[in-house]
């Protein structure tokens, strides 16, 4: 899918030299989890510059050593909360650009047989209804754990919530679209297709195994 229909679907495409070499790096086959870990975290901090374009700010009057002047600060407080395992990777990076972030966790995995989500953890901070929330999960795939993610968040009192992947593929897209539609899809890429095992084509493989090199 081309940046034009991506957007046309929903999905904010970040269509940029940097995180189209980042992630070719991921995607490909031979790089070991070093590299694998170093290369997410620094995508993850591009995806957050993109997803931080549409945070409210207030006006501050503050003061530099020479005058006062009208200065801006985050209007809400940011809620990080990646789907264990795989979204724990784009945390590590985000979390360096908004120490101050609360972190929340959603344990999800996918039966093997069915591919359906089973949801076994979740603990969330309290303050989700004031909250700015990013979901994370390096892949979009079927969509179902997204899904299942989100209607758990908004379960809890958020209602501003913003979905940050790597790669997206058009079934993920069209699952959580279908559920959630006012939740924006913010993804360096957008893929061909999901096979049968529920992996992404061409994709990155298994983000989690990557990332954490229990391949
Ligand atoms: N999860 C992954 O880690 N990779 C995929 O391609 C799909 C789901």
């Amino acid at each position: 899918m081309r940046a034009k229909e991506a957007s046309a679907a929903g999905v904010q495409v970040v269509d940029h030299p940097l995180v189209a070499a980042r992630l070719s790096i991921l995607r490909a086959r031979a790089t070991p989890p070093n590299e694998f870990r170093d290369n997410i975290q620094q995508l993850a901090i591009i995806l957050l510059g993109e997803a931080a374009r549409a945070w409210e700010t207030r006006v501050v009057e503050m003061e530099s050593p020479l005058r006062w002047f009208l200065g801006a600060e985050l209007a809400r407080p940011i809620v990080l909360v990646p789907i264990l395992r795989a979204g724990l990777g784009l945390l590590d990076g985000m979390i360096r650009i908004v120490p101050e972030a609360s972190t929340g966790h959603i344990g999800i995995y996918r039966d093997p047989q069915t591919l359906r989500p089973v949801r076994y953890y979740s603990r969330l901070p309290p303050n989700l209804s004031q909250a700015q929330v990013l979901l994370l999960d390096p892949m979009l795939a079927t969509g179902q754990s997204a899904a299942e993610a989100v209607s758990i968040l908004k379960a809890e009192g958020a209602e501003r919530i913003q979905f940050v992947c790597l790669v997206a593929c058009p079934t993920g897209i069209k699952e959580l679209r279908r559920s959630h539609p006012e939740v924006p899809i913010i993804a360096a890429a957008v893929d061909l297709e999901l096979n049968s095992a529920g992996y992404i084509v061409p994709g990155l493989g298994d983000a989690g195994d990557r990332y954490f090199g229990t391949t």
